[in-house]
């Protein structure tokens, strides 16, 4: 049993999709949220800048007492997982993946959609997880463009968004396309707007929530790390940009915002 917190970290808002699913599914974890916010979107930066950026999250967190850490952020993960588990090999550090596996087991047209950043398309893990699990379906790379700075301003209900957002999934709706993996954590916040654009055509969208849940279940058992069942949880938003971007954190994980 272990009553520290587990460490959440992603570019800016993206990972707080990842933090509400851990507040449903772990009610007696306190959880420690950073959204870099300072350096976001890191969808077009090079691996070197993001592995930099993520080293940095992870040590603020492991300052802060944290027992595990989610890189709640494709982005991060495809740049940086393995520095960071050499680097903090002492902690279970947990990933994201986009859920190709069940997307290609879900598809009966043979063709999906994976949603991601730049970054994490061009990435040598992304190419690996393809090539693993696609087999003989075929898997189309769309860059969600513009839709990570949409989240960050808050913009996920405007009509300009639900333009950017149709301009790419139309596109790959006409292609066939049954499934769309949401491969970035700032995207579940535009299912909605998505939902909307698809509308009653056969197309599911999924996402990794669900997953890193039973994922970060089963390492908290598996290293008997778990927190006590009468124990009471703590909640708390840290950033690198400003006090503003850190009380918005907190709104949109209580869904205030
Ligand atoms: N939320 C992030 C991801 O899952 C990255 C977004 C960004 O900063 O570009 O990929």
């Amino acid at each position: 049993m272990n009553n520290s917190p587990i460490g959440i970290y992603d570019s800016g808002f993206g990972g707080l999709s990842v933090w509400r699913e851990l507040y449903r599914a772990l009610p007696d974890e306190s959880l420690i949220y950073l959204g870099d916010g300072k350096n976001c979107p890191y969808g077009g930066l090079s691996v070197q800048q993001i592995e930099r950026f993520a080293i940095e999250a992870v040590e603020y967190l492991l300052e802060r007492g944290c027992k595990m850490i989610v890189v709640a952020c494709n982005t991060a993960t495809a740049a940086a997982i393995a520095t960071l588990r050499k680097r903090f090999s002492h902690i279970p550090i947990v990933g994201l993946e986009p859920a190709v596996k069940p997307a290609c087991k879900l598809s009966k047209t043979g063709r999906v959609a994976v949603l991601a950043t730049e970054s994490s398309l061009r990435s040598e893990k992304f190419r690996r997880t393809m090539k693993l699990y696609s087999g003989d379906v075929e898997v189309v790379p769309v860059v969600g463009r513009g839709f990570v700075e949409a989240v960050e301003a808050s913009q996920e209900q405007s009509e300009a968004t639900r333009l950017l957002v149709a301009n790419v999934i139309e596109p790959v709706i006409e292609q066939g396309v049954d499934v769309i993996v949401l491969g970035c954590t700032h995207y579940p916040f535009l299912r909605s707007v998505m939902r909307d654009v698809v509308g009653n055509r056969n197309v599911a969208i999924i996402d990794s929530g669900e997953a890193v849940g039973k994922r970060v279940q089963s390492l908290l058992e598996r290293y008997d790390i778990r927190a006590e069942e009468e124990h009471e949880p703590s909640y708390e938003f840290l950033t690198f940009a400003d006090e503003d971007y850190r009380e918005r954190l907190r709104m949109k994980a209580f869904g205030e915002e």
